[in-house]
């Protein structure tokens, strides 16, 4: 089947610093796929790479199309969606009405089917619809503000899906929230994905991404080290040497497991 997204050779570099170099990505349709990395890896790069944020070398193939020189707004109407580090959600109103002011948006193929049936009433079926998926019906009338931080990323996610996109670019939609509140996120995450919107998750939550993604990819200092099914990448040695300096270590965080069963483990295996 081919790819609904498919990047290859994506290079970018800011001056004499190498981000991304030569990074093929694949997702198919109703994936969701991970890319981790340690800090300063190019994770957030190759996001803005793919959404038209930063000029980048390689191809990028959407949907059938070429989208390599394409700007950012195009993009997002052909239906590739991002979410961002820091939240980005109008203040002044209620989370529903943030929903539909992104479904709102114009997307190809909105033609006189759309003018039948009334753009607006259109989003606000679309905002409901986010708003069913990710379960967010007691805090729809609310203001984003008086959301707790977890809630307030699945908004974002909400957005998105809101917006109708095919693939959406999540950028570490779980930094800053609390153990329960990722695997709260995980879910919901795995569940948009199973209802056929594919997803990039991007994340420095190992545990989260090998537990919910169908695929996952690692880089590191802007090269692809490894990608494959989360059970490959997890025992890969490239990778664990690659994060944190140690196998040992690695293995320990990658797994998050306990540092009691690392030596029992490290134990058996002398
Ligand atoms: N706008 C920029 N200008 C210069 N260097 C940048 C810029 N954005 C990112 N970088 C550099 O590119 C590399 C990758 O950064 P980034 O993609 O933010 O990593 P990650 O998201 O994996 O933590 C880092 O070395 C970072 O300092
Ligand atoms: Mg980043």
């Amino acid at each position: 089947m081919t790819a609904l997204l498919q990047a290859s050779g994506i290079t970018v570099s800011f001056g004499s610093v190498q981000a991304l170099a030569g990074v093929d990505l694949d997702v198919r349709a109703g994936q969701l796929v991970g890319l981790i990395g340690p800090n300063g890896a190019g994770k957030t790069t190759f996001i803005d790479a793919i959404t038209g944020f930063v000029p980048a070398r390689g191809r990028v193939m959407f949907d059938g199309r070429d989208i390599s020189a394409a700007p950012p707004h195009v993009r997002s109407r052909l239906g590739l969606a991002r979410t961002w580090q820091t939240i980005e959600l109008f203040d002044d109103l209620t989370v529903h009405e943030n929903l539909a002011v992104a479904a709102t948006r114009p997307t190809v193929g909105s033609s006189l089917g759309e003018l039948v049936l009334g753009r607006r009433q259109r989003a606000e079926q679309h905002a409901d619809d986010a708003v069913a998926l990710l379960e967010l019906a007691e805090f729809a009338g609310r203001m984003p503000s008086e959301l707790p931080q977890g809630k307030r990323k699945l908004v974002g996610v909400a957005r998105a899906l809101a917006g109708r996109s095919k693939l959406i670019l999540l950028d570490e939609p779980a930094s800053g929230l609390n153990t329960a509140e990722s695997l709260d996120l995980g879910q919901r995450l795995r569940r948009v994905a199973d209802e056929g919107v594919a997803m990039l998750l991007v994340d420095h939550d190992m545990g989260l991404v090998l537990n919910i993604c169908d695929e996952v990819y690692v880089i590191d200092f802007g090269h692809l080290l490894a990608h494959g099914p989360p059970g490959d990448v997890r025992r890969n040695p490239a990778v664990l040497a690659a994060y944190l300096g140690g196998p040992a270590d690695a293995a320990q965080q990658l797994d998050g497991e306990t540092a009691a069963s690392s030596a029992e483990r490290a134990g058996e295996a002398q």
